[in-house]
This record gives structure tokens, sequence and C-alpha cells, in this order.
């Protein structure tokens, strides 16, 4: 039994559960014989609604860090809570299920379908849950609307901008209402005026509760995070102050 349950309710302190807490989490790769520990064991938590930066040298770990966040991969060791919930050891019916509701990805090469219009490629992420067309339609429009695409529901991904198929990417990752966003280097293959475009939305997503998490080479989007973590030969340090 936890502390909070022995408390009655009114005099229960407020504690909320961080929205990841990592113990123990590593991840070593096995490849032809020869292991490669690209994530040492790693204590962590990430609270609900922060916005924190993951920088650092290639090859650091950083993408390897994020696919576990994501349920995208399994630690060799340790556990991962998900707002609560052990995650490391779920089963891969479970996974999947948190990805589709619980966890939004956005890639550096935006990895949009080419045949798909803007509005198709967000609909796709709606899949997995049982929705009648129409409402999957809506739910679509309005996630483009919101990262200012309304007019651009049927271009396809070769008739938009770097930084428009990036916010349609980041549409189609918040369309299912989830907890995190996970973002890999979402300004990577963009110029300037269009990562500024990408960082205002993130910002803004930040500002309505959502919690970020966003491997990052360009301090510019480091700057605008509230939390900075380095990853370097798989040990990761906060350098926030
Ligand atoms: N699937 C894999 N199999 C074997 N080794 C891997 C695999 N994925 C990553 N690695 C190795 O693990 C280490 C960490 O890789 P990771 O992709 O997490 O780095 P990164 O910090 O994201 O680098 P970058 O900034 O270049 O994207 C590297 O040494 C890499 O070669
Ligand atoms: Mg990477």
């Amino acid at each position: 039994m936890s502390i909070t349950e022995t408390v009655p309710d009114t005099l229960a302190p407020n504690l909320p559960e961080p929205m990841f807490r990592l113990l123990g989490v590593s991840r070593t790769y096995r490849q032809k014989g020869r292991e490669i520990r690209a994530l040492q064991p790693t204590d962590l938590e990430i609270g609900a609604g922060e916005f924190v930066a993951i920088q650092g040298p290639t090859g650091g770990g950083k993408s390897t860090l994020l696919q576990l966040l994501g349920a995208l991969d399994r630690p060799t060791t340790g556990q991962i809570h998900l707002a609560g919930a052990e995650i490391a050891g779920a089963s891969s019916r479970r996974l999947t299920e948190i990805r589709a509701h619980e966890i939004g990805f956005v890639f550096q090469g935006f990895n949009l379908i080419p045949t798909l219009t803007a509005l198709e490629n967000v609909e796709m992420a709606l899949e997995p849950q049982p929705l009648p067309a129409p409402e999957r339609t809506r739910r679509a429009r309005e996630a483009l609307e919101h990262v200012g695409l309304a007019d651009r529901a049927d271009h396809l991904p070769s008739e938009l901008s770097g930084g428009q198929q990036q916010r349609v990417a980041i549409a189609r990752a918040i369309v299912s209402s989830p907890r995190v966003l996970l973002a890999d280097e979402p300004t990577g293959n963009l110029d300037e005026g269009m990562r500024d475009e990408i960082l205002d939305l993130l910002q803004r997503l930040h500002a309505e509760g959502l919690t970020l998490v966003v491997v990052t080479h360009d301090s510019a989007v480091a700057r605008r995070a509230t939390r900075r973590l380095r990853l370097q030969d798989g040990v990761v340090r906060d350098t926030t102050h």
C-alpha cells in the first residue's frame, strides 16, 4: 500500500504521477556478436506539461531514448512508467494501443504518405480507433485547423512546403489527443523561416498543456524548452541550469 492510500482523501498530498518515470532503463543493441550499449542505466522523471529538449552528439543515444519513451522499442533492463503504468513489460498489443492513443510521434523526414492528401494522412492516425468515417474526417479537419492548414487539406505532400508538411505530421501526431508529443529532430530538414513556424507551433501546443520531448541539434529549439537534457555516450545529464 502506498503512503497516499493510508491518508484520508482530504489530507492526501498532491502528488501527481510524473508523465514518465524511468528506473534503471538501459538499451543494448546486439549486432553480429557485438554489443553496443546505446543507453546506460538511467533514472529519469519527466513531469506532465514539461517541454524537454534532448541534445548531444551524434550516436549519443537520443533516438534510442525517444523510441523507448514512445513504446517503439523495449529497454534491455529497467522499468518505464507512463502516467503510472509500467510499459517496458507490457504486451505487444498493449504497446500498439499506447502508440495509437497516448503518444504522438514526429520525425525529421515528416514520413507522410505521398499518395494521400494532408487530410487523409491525418485521418490515418485514427484508423486504430472504432470511429465512424465522418467523425474521423471531422477530427482530422480540426487537427489541420489547429496547425493552421485548414486550407491545404486536399493537397498532396508534394504540393506543400517543408514547413507545411511538418505541420501536417504534427496534426497527425496530435489528432488522437495523446498525452505526450515526442519529436526526433523535427526541424532538421527545414530552413530557418520554416523552423520558426514549427517552433511557434510546438510552443503553442506546450502552452495548451501538451507534454513535449524533442530531440534536437538546434539550440533555437532547445532555448524554448523548459528543461534541457544532454545525452552523450548513453549517459543522460540535466543541463537546464
Ligand atoms: N538498431 C540498432 N542496432 C545496432 N546499433 C544501433 C541501433 N540503433 C542505434 N544503434 C547504435 O546506438 C548508438 C546510439 O544511437 P542513436 O540513434 O540513439 O544516436 P543519436 O543520439 O540519435 O544520434 P544522431 O544524432 O546521429 O541521430 C549508436 O552508436 C548507434 O550506432
Ligand atoms: Mg538520432
